[in-house]
């Protein structure tokens, strides 16, 4: 695949608009750092940006909006959170909130949590383009898993230590002026919490929210904090791997030649299993009963998929 430079006017907004509305994604200029876009509502265009990353896990992901009316249509705003956005959004301050259940965003995006991030970034690209696609964008920075973060469109596009080759095209509007990713702020037991320093100062957060903004503690179970997320979304259910048929009483997710209750892909095709993924263990959970999952090939999308459910598996 060659990976197209788009000048960010009128017709390089439109191809782009295009690519999202397939289902592909994007890269795009933001203030922070560039961040590969895809419709967070299409769990294959979710399961894409995954695969262009080469992510091993499936950590959620920041939903980019074009304001506030927008934002507030997918999570639930209390009196703090509306504060916030008034003061830094648009703005390199991203947000965790509940999501709202009718929002549509894909389960892969929030990796099944009840959770969501949100940011409304201030670059008037990445504006122009959420304005004109019309729909929220699910966005990581646009690197290959545990690359640095870009903050040009060269690095994006290069095809050593950047996403060249691998993804359609990404919009070139020079270089980000902060630099760094977003300031993560979320709520654990109501108090304010930083989830990750960034662009926007704590003491600014802290100064409009008129208190003290603490530091998660390190705690595997709470799905809270980028790098703590061992437990993302673990089913009420028994969790067995690798199974061939269900045994009596399972329900069995299948893969590929393994015909299940449900399948995460009959084909054998892991963008589509990874699409799948967190809908079909919520399925499988609401029948009440164990589950059982085919084996899943370590290769690709595969990676993360077998994190997710030896994860969801483990013993609790
Ligand atoms: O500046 C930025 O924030 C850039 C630009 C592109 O907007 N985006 C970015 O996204 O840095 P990403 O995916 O690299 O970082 C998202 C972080 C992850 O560390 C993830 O764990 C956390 O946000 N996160 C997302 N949803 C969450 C949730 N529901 N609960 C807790 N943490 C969440
Ligand atoms: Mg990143």
């Amino acid at each position: 695949m060659h990976t197209r430079l788009l000048s960010p006017d009128d017709q390089g907004l439109a191809i782009a608009c295009d690519w999202l509305s397939q289902g592909d994604v994007v890269a795009m200029p933001t203030e922070t750092v560039y961040g590969l876009a895809g419709d967070a509502r299409n769990a294959t265009a979710v399961a894409r940006i995954y695969e262009a990353k080469g992510r091993p896990s499936f950590n959620p992901l920041i939903v980019h909006l074009p304001d506030q009316v927008a934002a507030e249509r997918i999570a639930h705003f209390d009196e703090s959170a509306r504060a916030l956005a008034r003061a830094f959004w648009p703005g390199a301050l991203t947000m965790v909130l509940p999501l709202r259940e009718e929002a549509g965003i894909a389960s892969l995006v929030t990796a099944g949590l009840d959770t969501v991030a949100l940011r409304v970034p201030a670059h008037p690209v990445a504006h122009a383009l959420l304005e004109r696609f019309g729909g929220p964008l699910a966005a990581p920075s646009a690197n290959p898993s545990g690359r640095i973060s870009p903050t040009s469109a060269a690095h994006v596009a290069d095809g050593e230590t950047g996403l060249g080759g691998r993804i359609p095209a990404v919009l070139d509007a020079g270089s980000c002026p902060v630099g760094v990713e977003s300031t993560i702020i979320g709520w654990i037991g109501g108090k304010p919490a930083l989830l990750r320093p960034g662009g926007v100062a704590v003491e600014d957060i802290q100064a409009v929210l008129g208190r003290e903004v603490v530091l998660p503690e390190i705690n595997p179970d709470a799905p809270n904090a980028p790098g703590q997320l061992t437990s993302h979304y673990a089913p009420r259910a028994s969790l067995r791997l690798n199974a061939d048929e269900a045994r009596p009483g399972e329900v069995l997710i299948g893969f590929g030649e393994v015909d299940g209750d449900l399948s995460l892909s009959p084909s054998g095709d892991l963008t589509e299993a990874a699409a799948r993924l967190f809908d079909l263990l919520r399925q499988a959970d609401a029948m009440g009963r164990p589950i059982a999952v085919a084996t899943i090939p370590e290769r690709g999308l595969g990676a993360a998929i077998n994190d997710r459910l030896r994860r969801a598996a483990a013993p609790r």
